[in-house]
């Protein structure tokens, strides 16, 4: 598997390349599967239609790994708090965590539930063609602790941070029972067939530096640490996203790091380059226009060159309203440019 290979930086016949959020509503194909569903959410539990939308940006856009389709919220949902995406608003949790009394009701081993995400691995793992990978993934535990604390999403984290700096030793507390789930989830992901794992800590820019290295980088570490040890064979991939003025401080063991559209990236090259493999960072705005991605494209691949140690990726999801016909075109001039 070429995207296997890139994570351990062996030598590619080319660049490999996948988008996050490939799977979704930019592909009428994911929109008609969605309706059969129902809800986003009886889309995350039905596996058969889960492996469905999982394979369809391989098959669609040709791109060199295939991510599960689920939400890193399914795991608060089985640690006992209600979920529901409400359509225009996002995700919204019916009960919120704010004091220690809410923090102990939290449910222990909710990994051992989410049989319908490992269920999605294996059928996607028998469908999937040999030479492609299948990632699985989680939240970090800062960026869950965000929606159960503030039971939405959120421009200021109000009370997230309020407990950040007011009551550190109960939010803690919740980032380390997260921790523990997300050990359990990622390992059982592995033995369902994912062959490689990334943590998205997409609001890990939230947070000044030593608060971020404190309540967040330190428990993405440990995850890692805990996958490497146990699964020394898996790359782990960790996707911090707004960071740019902290790269200096990353450190840990792991084996890829994402890089967001907002870092530079001769800067993560310069700080993290010789130590991880880079998977990064077109601006995905940048696909609305033919030219503008072409000139992303080459602005990367002049920094990342042809050497080994580099998957091409977005900075960020895709959006819903970006042409399809777009991301195709970018899959392959990734390939073409990037061609050894
Ligand atoms: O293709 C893939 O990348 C795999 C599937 C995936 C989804 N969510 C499906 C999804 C992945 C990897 C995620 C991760 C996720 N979910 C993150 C981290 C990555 C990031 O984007 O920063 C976060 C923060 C969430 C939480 C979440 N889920 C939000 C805030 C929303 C609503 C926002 C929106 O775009 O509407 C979701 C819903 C969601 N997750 C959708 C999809 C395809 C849209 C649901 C729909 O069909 O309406």
């Amino acid at each position: 598997m070429i995207f296997i290979d890139a994570c351990k930086r062996e030598e590619t016949p080319y660049t490999p390349i996948w988008l996050m959020r490939q799977a979704g509503r930019y592909l009428s194909e994911y929109q008609a599967v969605r309706k059969k569903a129902g809800s986003f959410l009886d889309l995350c539990f039905d596996s058969k239609l889960a492996t469905e939308v999982t394979l369809q940006p391989v098959d669609i856009l040709d791109v060199d790994a295939a991510i599960i389709f689920s939400d890193i919220l399914v795991v608060p949902l089985e640690m006992g708090l209600p979920l529901e995406f409400i359509s225009g608003e996002g995700p919204q949790f019916k009960r919120t965590i704010r004091t220690s009394k809410d923090a102990l009701e939290l449910k222990k081993d909710a990994y051992k539930h989410l049989t319908y995400v490992y269920d999605t691995l294996s059928m996607t793992r028998s469908k999937l063609p040999q030479d492609k990978a299948l990632i699985g993934f989680c939240g970090s535990p800062w960026t869950l602790a965000t929606y159960m604390i503030e039971g939405a999403g959120s421009k200021t984290y109000t009370y997230s941070k309020k407990m950040l700096y007011s009551n550190p030793e109960l939010l803690k507390s919740v980032l380390q029972k997260l921790t523990e789930e997300l050990k359990g989830y990622l390992s059982l992901q592995i033995k369902a067939g994912a062959d490689a794992v990334m943590v998205f800590d997409s609001w890990a820019g939230a947070l000044e530096r030593e608060a971020y290295l404190e309540f967040s980088w330190k428990y993405m570490k440990e995850i890692a640490a805990y996958i490497k040890k146990n699964f020394p064979h898996t790359p782990v991939m960790l996707f911090p996203k707004g960071i740019a003025g902290y790269l200096d401080r990353i450190d840990g063991e792991f084996d890829v790091f994402g890089v967001d559209w907002s870092t530079p990236i001769e800067s993560a090259q310069y700080h993290l380059g010789s130590k991880y493999v880079l998977q990064g960072n077109l601006e995905p705005a940048r696909l609305y226009d033919m030219q503008a991605m072409e000139e992303g494209v080459d602005r990367i691949l002049s920094v990342m060159g042809k050497k080994a140690g580099h998957i091409f990726n977005l900075g960020h999801g895709m959006l819903p309203d970006l042409p399809r016909e777009h991301a195709r075109a970018l899959v392959q001039m990734v390939r073409e440019k990037s061609r050894r």
